[in-house]
């Protein structure tokens, strides 16, 4: 569903040109769980902004379901943005004065949305991220991996194509680390949710079925795990 050729971002121009992404290139199938791997500074969050078109490549091809991203009208693109991607970041991104259901609802409501229909998707992204019976709980009453989870729930709620996340457990202890693990994992097998997650983390690698590394702006790996449950596009 997705496939990127000869990626190229660069921060600045000449010979000070920051190279953070030199041409990579692979392609994404519907219910990948993918690790994207590599020390700090080797591109992986540039590469995750362009995917969930937060941002714009500067040169090489990227399309999704065969759609040339690039040649798409902005509102086009906003709109697949606000409806189609999920994206969770580190730091989880919650308005700390709503309670979790109102912060998964808030994004369905701005898609124009009922509230009434907007908080019955809340509850139901909620349950599925085991947060059930949270849902009155603001992000200060919570744990940080509870926090992240409604985060994910916030995601979800829109249903969409594919989940981003960018070091998701960064601010997460161990066991914390798991619970949200485990949740996309869980969506991943049980809804065949497509998810693209960064990590710098080792241990991680068990969780997901891909894992792509990046070193100075390039691909140095891509590996395919064994007994994954990959289906063909
Ligand atoms: N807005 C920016 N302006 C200039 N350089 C940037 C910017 N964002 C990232 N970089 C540089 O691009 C490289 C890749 O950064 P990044 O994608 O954030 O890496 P990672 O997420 O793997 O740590 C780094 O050298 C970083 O300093
Ligand atoms: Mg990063």
């Amino acid at each position: 569903m997705i496939l990127v050729k000869d990626l190229k971002r660069y921060y600045g121009t000449g010979e000070t040109a920051v190279k953070a992404l030199n041409g990579v290139s692979f392609e994404i199938n519907k219910g990948e769980f993918v690790a994207i791997m590599g020390a700090s500074g080797s591109g992986k969050t540039t590469l995750l902004r362009i995917l969930a078109l937060l941002d714009d490549a500067t040169d090489g091809m990227y399309t999704i379901r065969g759609l040339e991203v690039s040649s798409l009208p902005e509102a086009e693109r906003s709109y697949y943005r606000l409806t189609q991607v999920g994206y969770v970041f580190q730091d989880y991104a919650l308005i700390n004065e709503m309670s979790a259901a109102e912060n998964v609802y808030v994004l369905s409501m701005m898609e124009g949305k009922s509230k009434k229909e907007s908080y019955s998707t809340a509850l139901e992204a909620l349950d599925k991220v085991g947060l059930k019976g949270k849902h009155d709980k603001v992000p200060g009453e919570l744990s940080g991996g509870e926090k992240q989870r409604v985060a994910i729930a916030r995601a979800i709620a829109k249903k969409p194509d594919i989940m981003f996340a960018d070091e998701p457990c960064a601010n997460l202890d161990t066991n914390n680390s798991k619970q949200v693990l485990d949740v996309f994992k869980e969506l991943n097998e049980k809804y065949g949710q497509t998810i693209i997650m960064v990590t710098h983390e080792p241990w991680h690698v068990e969780y997901v079925n891909r894992v792509i590394t990046l070193e100075d702006g390039t691909m140095i790996s891509d590996e395919n795990k064994q007994n994954s449950t990959v289906s063909p596009k």
